[in-house]
C-alpha cells in the first residue's frame, strides 16, 4: 500500500491543496530535471541529432506501457487535448454514419473539434445528458449512453470520469455496444489517466488523448495520445518535417518526403522534441509507473471514503454507494446552504477545491493526508451547523 508522498512535492504547509483536477503539482524530481534542462538549453551545441529523437522514443515507450497499448509506435506527442481530439475528428468518415455522440457537458476541448466536423463534414452532434439525479445518476447515465448507440453512430467521444463531478463511466460495456454497430470510441483521459488504471488493450479505444498537467503531474503545454489502426492512413492537422519518413537524415531533409513515419507518428505536434517538457514528463511518468495507478486510486479511496460518509451525515451528497472514482469526487451542498459562503470560508482557510454551481470537486492525490481531509471537514462542519 502507498503511504503519503508529500515529501516528494514542494507544497506549502500553509495550503490544503485538494485540486489535482485543476493542475497537478510538480514533483521535486521533475522540478530538478526541468532546471537541468533549462541550463542545458543555454548552449545549443549541447544538442546533437539524437536529442531530437531518442527522448521522444523513450517517452512513447514509457507511456505505451503505462496505458498498456502493446505498441509504442501508436503514441503521439501533443500540446493539448483540443489538438489530439482534432486529429481524431478530422479523420473520421461521416459520409455514411453521421452521428457524433458526446457525453453532456464535457470539457470544451472535447466538444469544439467535433463542431468542426459538423461544419466541414455534415456530421450531427448528439449530446447525452444525465437522466436522473442522486444515487442512480451514474448508472442511469451509463445506461443512457448505451441506449444512444445506434446504426447511425460514427463515433462516441467521452471521458473515463466526468471532469466536473467525477461520474465514472463503464467503458468496457460502452466499447462492446459500439462494436455491434462498428462505431469508434475516442477517450479524453485527462481527468483519469495517472490516477485510475486505463488499459488500452482491454478498452480498445480508437484514440486516447491525455493532457499531462493534471494527473500525469507533468508540465503545462504537453500531452500524450494513443491512435489505433483506424487512424493509420489519416491526414494530420499540421505537417511537420520530423513526422516524415527518414527525418533522422538531416542532410536529406529537402529531398521532400511524401511518406510519414508509421502508425501514430504523423499526429505528433511540430517541435515535439521539446527538450525541457519531454524530460520533465518522462520523470513524472517514471514516478507514476513506480507507484502504479491502481495503488494511487487505492490511496485516494483510503483517504476519502470515511470523510465522504461524514459529509453525507452533515447533509452533503456524494457519489458513495455508486460506481465512482475516488480521485475526483463531486460533493453537493445540502439544500439551503450558500455556495458563496462556503467558497469564502474555503478561501480563508487556504483550502483549494473547485466550485461548480452547487457542487465542489474534491480531487486528492498521493501528497494529501488525513490532516488535509480534517481541515476540509472542519469547514463543512462549520457551515452545516
Ligand atoms: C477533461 C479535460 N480535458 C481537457 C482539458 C484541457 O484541455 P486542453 O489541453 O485542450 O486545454 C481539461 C482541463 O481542465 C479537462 O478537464
Amino acid at each position: 500500500m502507498l503511504t503519503c508522498q508529500k515529501e516528494l512535492f514542494n507544497l506549502s504547509e500553509e495550503v490544503t491543496y485538494l485540486n489535482c483536477a485543476y493542475m497537478g503539482p510538480l514533483l521535486r524530481s521533475v522540478e530538478a530535471v526541468g532546471h537541468e534542462e533549462v541550463k542545458r538549453r543555454l548552449r545549443p551545441f549541447n544538442y546533437g541529432r539524437k536529442d531530437f529523437f531518442e527522448p521522444v522514443q523513450k517517452i512513447k515507450a514509457t507511456f505505451s506501457e503505462f496505458v498498456n497499448t502493446g505498441d509504442a509506435e501508436r503514441i503521439a506527442i501533443i500540446p493539448s487535448v483540443s489538438y489530439g481530439i482534432s486529429n481524431a475528428a478530422k479523420n473520421i468518415d461521416f459520409s455514411q454514419k453521421k452521428e457524433i455522440l458526446l457525453v453532456g457537458e464535457q470539457f470544451p476541448s472535447n466538444y469544439y473539434p467535433w463542431e468542426t466536423a459538423v461544419k466541414n463534414q455534415g456530421a450531427v452532434i448528439k449530446p447525452i445528458t444525465p437522466t436522473s439525479s442522486g444515487k442512480t445518476r451514474a448508472a442511469d447515465w451509463n445506461q443512457s449512453i448505451l441506449d444512444h448507440i445506434n446504426e447511425n453512430t460514427a463515433v462516441l467521444s467521452m471521458a473515463h470520469v466526468h471532469w466536473a463531478d467525477g461520474t465514472l463511466y463503464d467503458l468496457l460495456a460502452i466499447r462492446e455496444k459500439l462494436d455491434t454497430v462498428g462505431a469508434k470510441l475516442v477517450i479524453d483521459g485527462t481527468q483519469s489517466v495517472g490516477a485510475l488504471p486505463f488499459d488500452v488493450q482491454a478498452i480498445r479505444p480508437d484514440a486516447l488523448i491525455v493532457a499531462a498537467y493534471k494527473w500525469l503531474l507533468g508540465p503545462y503545454g504537453i500531452g500524450l495520445a494513443y491512435y489505433g489502426p483506424a487512424f493509420d492512413n489519416g491526414q494530420p492537422i499540421e505537417e511537420n518535417w520530423i513526422n516524415r519518413k527518414n527525418s533522422q537524415q538531416f542532410e536529406n531533409l529537402v529531398n521532400y518526403q511524401p511518406a510519414y513515419e508509421p502508425k501514430a507518428a504523423r499526429y505528433s505536434v511540430g517541435e515535439q522534441s521539446n527538450f525541457i517538457y519531454i524530460a520533465m514528463l518522462q520523470a513524472s511518468l517514471e514516478q507514476l509507473s513506480a507507484w502504479g495507478p491502481q495503488r494511487i486510486q487505492n490511496y485516494c479511496k483510503g483517504l476519502v471514503v470515511d470523510y465522504l460518509k461524514e459529509f453525507e451525515s452533515l447533509g452533503f451528497q456524494t457519489g458513495l454507494g455508486t460506481e465512482m472514482a475516488y480521485h475526483l469526487c463531486g460533493i453537493q451542498l445540502p439544500d439551503g446552504l450558500e455556495m458563496s459562503k462556503l467558497s469564502e470560508m474555503l478561501q480563508q482557510e487556504n483550502i483549494y477545491v473547485s466550485v461548480r454551481g452547487n457542487s465542489i470537486r474534491l480531487a486528492p492525490n498521493v501528497y494529501n493526508d488525513q490532516h488535509d481531509m480534517d481541515h476540509l471537514l472542519s469547514v463543512f462542519k462549520r457551515i452545516a451547523q
